[in-house]
């Protein structure tokens, strides 16, 4: 927890003057502490989207926006991303150190012998129409697990909120996967033991049970890279719901299905789908200047999806490490000049040229080249925010663990700046 602060900062208004003590984090910016702020000042500060607003303290993942850098447990994303693999990080993610190889061989059996549905839950899936979005299955499956899994939704056992962890970590593939086969109307493939994590996921999407299918290693290593640049990420909106949700004592199966729910949002997750159909709409480079105008116009509501982030003001790592894997995943499986992946080039050229975009600092972000990769898999627009959910889901449950074991937590309970109207008396309808 944060240490003594290391000053204190005052705030003078009207006759009153409140002392507001100061804290360092490790990384980042100073915390002015307003705990006490309402009980002293009578005031509340006011700071809708929280753009200048700790909400927690935290020890998993830190981003400097104006450096572009992201950090898991110390650890840059782009070393991770090329020298670890998606299960190495979710150890890293939930313990807070890489593990050894004893610790590795102990923690990869435990997710891959939990990653069987209950027989039961298949016929969940079986009452959402065939068209559903696989988010909207996700999510309700997600929610229901905690129907069957009773032994392991006591927040206040911290050998519960292991299995918990485990089990969602786990399943996500499997739920993930089945959404996909649903949608597509082919018949569910079980997870299988001897592969690792993305290639059994690749398997339960692409296998049919008439033949044999074989994963290729450099999809599977990309599916495995996507994984880990997508684990976890701050407060971002998700995780903020999930540690909103976590607050209240919900138990981990309902708090993920929240996050789920926010994350399929096109301003979050779901802008990897939303890009993707955006750079399709465009079709060909010499339309990139249509959109650019109408990205600028604010009477349009259009924006440049794939393009800005709440915190870089500067490359977003991860779009980097995913552009290079977008050229990588491409030219391996013979699929020179794709005309999206052209399109996508050029537009980031032009977009990053173009003095509306450099004032804003707006720069390509992870759900730009995301698309394009899976695209190229063979995974349908509608998966992307699910394989997202499911790579994030390592990053919500490590952050609702770290809020659960924070003996400081309380529920959270936001004020509000109130502008409607002032006390006044009922009117009978004939008066009305
Ligand atoms: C994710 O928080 C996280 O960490 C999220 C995430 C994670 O890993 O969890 O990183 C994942 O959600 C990435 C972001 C994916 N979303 C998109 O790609 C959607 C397109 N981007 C925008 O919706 C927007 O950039 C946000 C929502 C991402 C950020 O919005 P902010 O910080 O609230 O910024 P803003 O909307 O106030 O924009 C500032 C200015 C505005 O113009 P002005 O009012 O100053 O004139 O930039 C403009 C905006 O109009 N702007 C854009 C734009 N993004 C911002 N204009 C055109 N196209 C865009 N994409």
């Amino acid at each position: 927890m944060v240490s003594d602060s290391k000053s204190a900062a005052s705030l003078k208004f009207n006759d009153m003057e409140v002392d507001l003590p100061v804290y360092s984090p490790n990384l980042g910016p100073d915390v002015l502490d307003i705990r006490k702020l309402y009980a002293q000042g009578d005031v509340f500060t006011y700071d809708p989207g929280f753009t200048s607003t700790a909400s927690c303290e935290s020890a998993i993942t830190f981003i400097d926006g104006d450096k572009g850098e992201l950090l898991y447990r110390g650890y840059p994303i782009d070393q991770l991303a090329e020298k670890s693999h998606f299960l190495e990080v979710c150890y890293l993610l939930l313990y807070g150190e890489l593990p050894t190889a004893a610790q590795l061989d102990e923690f990869i059996p435990r997710v891959t012998r939990h990653t069987m549905l209950h027989e039961q839950i298949q016929y969940f899936f079986r009452g959402f129409r065939r068209d559903a979005h696989p988010m909207a299955i996700i999510c309700g499956v997600q929610g229901a697990m905690s129907s069957f899994y009773h032994d392991s939704t006591d927040i206040n056992d911290p050998w519960q909120r292991e299995v918990a962890s485990i089990r969602m970590i786990a399943k996500m593939p499997t739920i993930a996967a089945w959404a996909f086969k649903y949608s597509i109307g082919q018949p569910f493939i079980y997870p299988r033991n001897d592969l690792d994590y993305a290639s059994n996921f690749l398997h339960m999407c692409f296998a049919v049970p008439a033949e044999e299918y074989i994963v290729d290693p450099i999809v599977s290593r990309a599916m495995d890279r996507i994984f880990t640049l997508h684990a976890d990420h701050e407060q971002n909106a998700s995780t903020s719901t999930v540690r909103l949700a976590g607050s209240s004592g919900a138990n981990p199966f309902a708090c993920i299905a929240a996050g789920i729910a926010c994350l399929w949002g096109p301003a979050h997750g779901g802008a990897n789908e939303a890009a993707l159909n955006m750079l399709r709409e465009i079709g060909t480079v010499d339309r990139i200047p249509e959109f650019i105008e109408r990205a600028k116009d604010k009477d349009d509501p259009f924006r440049l999806m794939g393009f800005g982030h709440r915190v870089y003001k500067n490359f977003d790592p991860r779009a980097k490490v995913m552009k290079e894997s977008a050229d990588e995943v491409l030219d391996l499986m013979g699929i020179e000049n794709n005309p999206t992946l052209q399109v996508a080039k050029e537009l980031e050229r032009i977009a990053l040229s173009d003095p509306y975009f450099v004032e804003r600092k707006l720069y390509p972000n992870v759900d730009f080249y995301s698309g394009i990769i899976l695209d190229a898999i063979g995974f349908p627009t509608s998966m992307f925010t699910p394989i997202f959910a499911l790579a994030r889901t390592v990053g919500w449950i490590a952050q609702w663990k770290e809020m659960i074991a924070d003996p400081t937590q309380k529920i959270g309970r936001p004020r509000q700046l109130y502008t409607g109207e002032k006390n006044r008396d009922y009117v009978d309808v004939e008066n009305r």
